[in-house]
């Protein structure tokens, strides 16, 4: 017989299902790179003027926007699993939608719908898999849900380029349709998986959260020391939060606590300002602008296609490690590469010889672009893209999601997630908008500009951002009135949770505290 328990409360079976939620999001991502340019879509929808198609483009990530910010709030009050179920329906009637417009004003209510989806995914599924995660493997349960974030879009590309074969409406009614797969697995399967603990808790259903901490840390036995453990600081921290500083959302901007939303949010803003979007949604047209691929259409794609690949596969460093490295040495690294490398895609380009397209036979008639006097130019460009995309995939990627998932406390920590999840988003939406008009104003500049915002979040994430890994969520506080650039001495970080522990709850039976040793 097989132990469905079991497998329902298997903290990575947990999190592998979950992430099809990030699938839902990659197909956000790439859901218009490869449909946008066929006849059959220019044909069906009369040939949007440039502004009307940024429209449609932007309509996604406003609703993701719109969905992020009010996420928190919902996910609150009916907990992240029904959240998590909200958005999978939500993800099924946007993708039928889109599949079956009638015109553009359709197809943009299907894309706010699918938007919303996105925006509550993105922000409760690391919620979700950081509460449910032991300490030692939380950054890695996050950088699953990256995983499948960099599958989705992989996977949109290719379908989107496969149905451009098929003539007709089918070509992109058939890959919006097929988009809304995995949010009916993950609509049909969520309920089956637990509640977060931490919410549990937070409701006051305590027997549901060590029921549910010992399935997923304890083998099923409340009495597991862990189990034990956890309930003790998870009740502690929840009466310290109730007792001591009760006013939940206002807190969010009161001192103690804006100084964390604003690196939660500006770790999201700086993941957006790596430039990693210029590639994911634009690459078609900057290898075309720059003739990689040698301008064949088919090589275009297959040079472009390429880095879908290497994002799928340099995330699986991050799932590996991340949790060994720590988080910011990670993120040090990641931007200290992609500044590199955006630097030296920028100082190639700028050697080329730029030129004002006049062939009216060309999709890029009237455009700068650029010509090399070398194959071996064209192919290092091609190479720092590669070695770009590859460093985000390893670090910023997956770090964006894991670390403002973990740095707040319980009591705000949905709304906080909501606030940075929705600055994600906005500069998403800001960049989809900004790219191709900025590709033609700063040429290789725009490149630098990018190369620049890289080298100075490495300097932000020095200056300011804590290490994080191996804490448990409850102990956050204190690692941020510490602000420690390397790990805490662990017998001082006990003695400080056990005396904050002391203040709130006299009432739990603690073990003695834990002495700090000299
Ligand atoms: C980012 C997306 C990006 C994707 C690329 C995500 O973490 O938030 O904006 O397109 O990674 O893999």
């Amino acid at each position: 017989m097989v132990n469905w328990t079991k497998i329902t409360t298997n903290v990575y079976v947990i999190s592998l299902f979950a992430s099809l939620g990030g699938i839902t999001f990659g197909f956000d991502i790439g859901s218009n790179s490869g449909i946008i340019g066929t006849t059959q879509y220019l044909t069906y929808f009369d040939k949007p003027s440039k502004l009307l198609q940024g429209g449609i483009n932007g309509s996604l990530s406003a609703g993701c926007f719109v969905g992020a910010l009010f996420a928190g709030a919902i996910a609150d009050r009916i907990g992240r699993k029904y959240t998590l179920i909200i958005a999978s329906a939500l993800f099924v009637i946007g993708s039928l939608l889109q599949s079956a417009s009638n015109g553009v004003p359709m197809l943009c209510v299907g894309r706010v719908v699918n938007g919303i989806s996105v925006g509550f995914s993105s922000m409760v599924i690391p919620l979700y898999q950081s509460e449910v995660a032991p300490k030692e493997i939380r950054g890695r349960l996050v950088a699953i849900q990256q995983w499948a974030i960099t599958w989705g879009i992989f996977l949109a590309f290719w379908i989107q380029t496969g149905f451009a074969q098929i003539d007709g409406t089918g070509a992109f009614r058939g890959p919006w349709a097929i988009q809304a797969i995995p949010a009916l697995i993950l609509l049909g399967g969520l309920w089956f998986f637990p509640f977060s603990p931490r919410w549990l808790a937070d409701q006051g259903r305590m027997d549901e959260a060590i029921q549910v901490l010992a399935d997923i840390h304890g083998n099923g036995d409340v009495n597991h020391p862990r189990v034990q453990e956890e309930i003790k600081e998870i009740q502690a921290v929840i009466d310290f939060d109730k007792n001591v500083a009760s006013h939940r959302y206002a807190d969010l901007f009161k001192p103690r606590l804006a100084y964390r939303v604003f690196l939660g949010v500006f770790l999201q803003i700086w993941q957006q300002l790596t430039g990693m979007n210029i590639i994911m949604f634009y690459v078609v047209l900057m290898f075309k602008q720059a003739g990689i691929g040698g301008g064949g259409q088919s090589t275009t794609l297959i040079a472009s296609g390429v880095n879908y690949v290497v994002n799928v596969v340099m995330t699986v460093p991050a799932i590996l490690f991340v949790d060994k490295w720590g988080r910011r040495p990670t993120l040090i690294a990641g931007a200290f590469f992609m500044s590199l490398f955006l630097w030296l895609v920028g100082g190639l380009m700028k050697t080329g010889d730029w030129y004002i397209d006049d062939n009216p036979a060309n999709t890029t008639f009237g455009e700068w672009v650029v010509k090399f006097d070398n194959d071996a130019k064209v192919n290092a460009i091609a190479a720092m893209v590669y070695l770009f995309v590859g460093s985000f995939a390893t670090t910023w990627g997956p770090l964006g999601w894991i670390y403002p998932a973990e740095i707040y406390p319980l009591r705000v920590r949905a709304m906080a997630v909501s606030l940075s999840t929705a600055a994600n988003w906005l500069f998403n939406w800001v960049l989809s908008f900004m790219v191709p008009y900025a590709m033609q104003s700063l040429r290789y500049g725009l490149y630098m500009l990018f190369a620049g915002f890289n080298f100075l979040m490495m300097v932000h994430v020095y200056l300011a951002y804590p290490e994080t890994k191996g804490y448990t969520l409850e102990e956050m506080d204190i690692v941020f009135e510490c602000n420690p650039r390397k790990k805490m001495d662990p017998d001082y970080l006990a003695m400080r949770l056990q005396e904050k522990l002391n203040v709130g709850v006299e009432k739990l039976d603690l073990p003695e505290p834990a002495k700090a040793e000299a």
